[in-house]
C-alpha cells in the first residue's frame, strides 16, 4: 500500500512551548512536546494499557500518557541524566519531606562553610579537565553541596536535589549556557565569571520545589501513577506493552544534537564512569563495517557514499541500529497495540533521509500495519534547525522543519 503522509495543522501548536504544559524541570536536548502525545493518545483512543517509550529523554511522553489516564509506564534512556529527570518528575514525593530535607540541607552546608578548612578534606569528582571548565572556588561550592545531598538517606528526595546540583553544575562551569554542546567561555568573559554557586543552588532548588508541586504532585497525587525508568538500552521482557510512544534520537547525537555531550558534567560529577562515552553509546554512535543496500533507505545511503564514504558507514551504522531497535520494540507490544513515533528528517550531505518512512516499513516488516503519518510544522523544538550539510564553513542549510508522527498498529 502507498506510504501515507498528511499535512496536519492540528500538531503544529503554534506559539505553544513544553512549559505551557508541564514545564521541564530539567534542561534537555530535542525534547518532545507533550501535547504532540496527548493529542495523538486521543485521536487514536489509546486510555488504558501500559506505556512503553524506549528512548525517554526527560519523559514528556510520560507527561503525555499520563493525561490520557495512562498510569502504568516504562522509559529507557541509556543517559543517566535523562534518567534521573524522568525518574524525579514521575515519582510521586512527600512535598513536607522536601521541605524538611531542604531545612536540614541548608542548616548543615551553612554550618559547613562556616570553617573553611572543611572544604579541603572533601573528595574532588573525577571530572575531564576539571580546571578548565571550573574555578577552584565552584569547585569547592559544588563539592559542598554534593557530599550533603549524598547524606540524604531517601534515595528519591535525594535524586529530587540532584536535579537542581545538576542545573547548577552547568550555569556555575565555564560553558556557554546558549548551547547544549560544551564550548568554554571567551577569556575576557571568564575573567569576570565569579557565580555565587550556593545561592544559585538554592534558587534553583526553589524553582524545582515549585515546579513540582504545581505541575507534577497533583497530576501524580490524582492517579496511582506507575512509572518506571531505567538507565539501559530497551530489552525485551516477558512483558507486554499496549502503546509505544516515543521520539527516537534523528541520527545526529555525535553532531547537532549530542545527548551525551549536554549530559557530561552533570554524568561525570554524579561519578557516572562512561559519562565522555555515552554519544558513542547512543543509537548510531557505534562504527558500521559496510553500506546499508536493502529497504528504501538504501539508495539514499548509497548516494551519499559517492560524496563521502565514511560519513555514509555512519549513517548505516544508526539505521542498522534503529532497525534492531524496532525489532525488539515491535515483538514487545500486544495484537492491536499502537506504536507512535515522532522523528524527524535529517539531510546529509545534501541527501534528505526518510527516517519517518523508514520507521514504518521497519514496523511493517515486523507484523504491523502503517495507519498514517502525520507531518507537523517544528516551531518550538529546541535544537538547532541549521548545519552546515556539506562542512563548508558558512554554509548552512535548514535540517528541520518538519517533524513526523508516525502511527502503525500490530496486526500479527
Ligand atoms: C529525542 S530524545 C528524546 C526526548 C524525549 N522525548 C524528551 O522529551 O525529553 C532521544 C533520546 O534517546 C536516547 N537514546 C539514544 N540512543 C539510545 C538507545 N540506544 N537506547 C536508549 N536511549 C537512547 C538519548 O539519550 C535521548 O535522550
Amino acid at each position: 500500500m502507498k506510504y501515507q503522509v498528511v499535512r496536519n495543522y492540528q500538531y503544529d501548536y503554534l506559539g505553544q512551548s513544553y512549559a505551557s504544559m508541564y514545564p521541564n524541570l530539567h534542561r534537555y536536548p530535542a525534547t518532545m512536546l507533550p501535547q504532540i502525545g496527548i493529542d495523538i493518545l486521543k485521536e487514536f483512543k489509546v486510555s488504558k494499557g501500559i506505556l512503553l517509550d524506549p528512548y525517554c529523554g526527560s519523559g514528556s511522553s510520560f507527561a503525555s500518557g499520563l493525561e490520557c489516564g495512562l498510569t502504568e509506564m516504562e522509559g529507557y534512556d541509556i543517559n543517566p541524566l535523562a534518567v534521573l529527570i524522568s525518574k524525579v518528575k514521575f515519582t510521586k514525593l512527600s512535598i513536607q519531606r522536601i521541605i524538611e530535607t531542604r531545612q536540614i540541607f541548608r542548616n548543615d552546608l551553612y554550618e559547613f562553610l562556616k570553617d573553611e578548612s572543611n572544604i579541603t578534606k572533601l573528595k574532588r569528582p573525577s571530572v575531564t579537565n576539571i580546571e578548565f571548565w571550573f574555578s577552584k572556588a565552584v569547585i569547592s561550592n559544588l563539592c559542598a553541596i554534593k557530599y550533603f545531598i549524598d547524606e540524604i538517606k531517601n534515595e528519591y528526595i535525594r535524586d529530587f536535589f540532584f536535579i537542581p546540583f545538576s542545573e547548577t553544575i552547568r550555569e556555575c562551569s565555564y560553558t556557554r549556557n546558549s548551547e547544549f554542546k560544551l564550548y568554554r567561555m571567551k577569556s575576557e568573559d571568564i575573567l569576570n565569571f565569579n557565580p555565587d554557586v550556593i545561592g544559585v543552588f538554592f534558587k534553583k532548588l526553589e524553582d524545582t520545589i515549585y515546579l513540582y508541586t504545581n505541575f507534577y504532585f497533583p497530576k501524580l497525587a490524582a492517579a496511582k501513577v506507575k512509572v518506571k525508568v531505567y538507565a539501559a538500552a530497551f530489552r525485551p521482557q516477558s512483558k507486554l506493552f499496549d502503546v509505544v510512544l516515543t521520539s527516537p534520537p534523528y541520527g545526529d547525537s555525535r553532531t547537532t544534537v549530542a545527548y551525551g555531550q549536554f549530559s557530561t558534567f552533570s554524568n561525570e560529577w554524579f561519578g557516572i564512569k562512561n559519562a565522555r562515552k555515552i554519544d558513542q553509546m547512543l543509537m548510531g554512535g557505534g562504527k558500521s563495517g559496510y553500506i546499508i543496500s536493502e529497504g528504501l533507505i538504501a539508495d539514499d545511503v548509497t548516494q551519499i557514499a559517492k560524496i563521502d564514504y565514511k560519513r555514509a558507514l555512519d549513517v548505516s551504522a544508526f539505521y542498522n541500529d534503529l532497525k534492531y531497535s524496532i525489532q525488539k520494540v515491535a515483538e514487545s507490544v500486544n495484537k492491536y497495540g499502537k506504536v507512535i513515533y515522532v522523528v524527524g528528517n535529517r539531510t546529509v550531505k545534501q541527501v534528505l533521509l526518510p527516517t519517518d518512512q523508514f520507521i514504518a516499513e521497519k514496523f511493517e516488516e515486523n507484523g504491523f500495519k502503517h495507519l498514517i503519518t502525520y507531518e507537523r510544522a517544528i516551531s518550538n523544538k529546541a535544537m538547532p534547525s541549521k548545519n552546515s550539510p556539506t562542512n563548508e564553513c558558512g554554509k548552512t542549510m535548514n535540517t528541520m522543519l518538519y517533524e513526523y508522527i508516525v502511527v502503525c498498529e500490530k496486526i500479527k
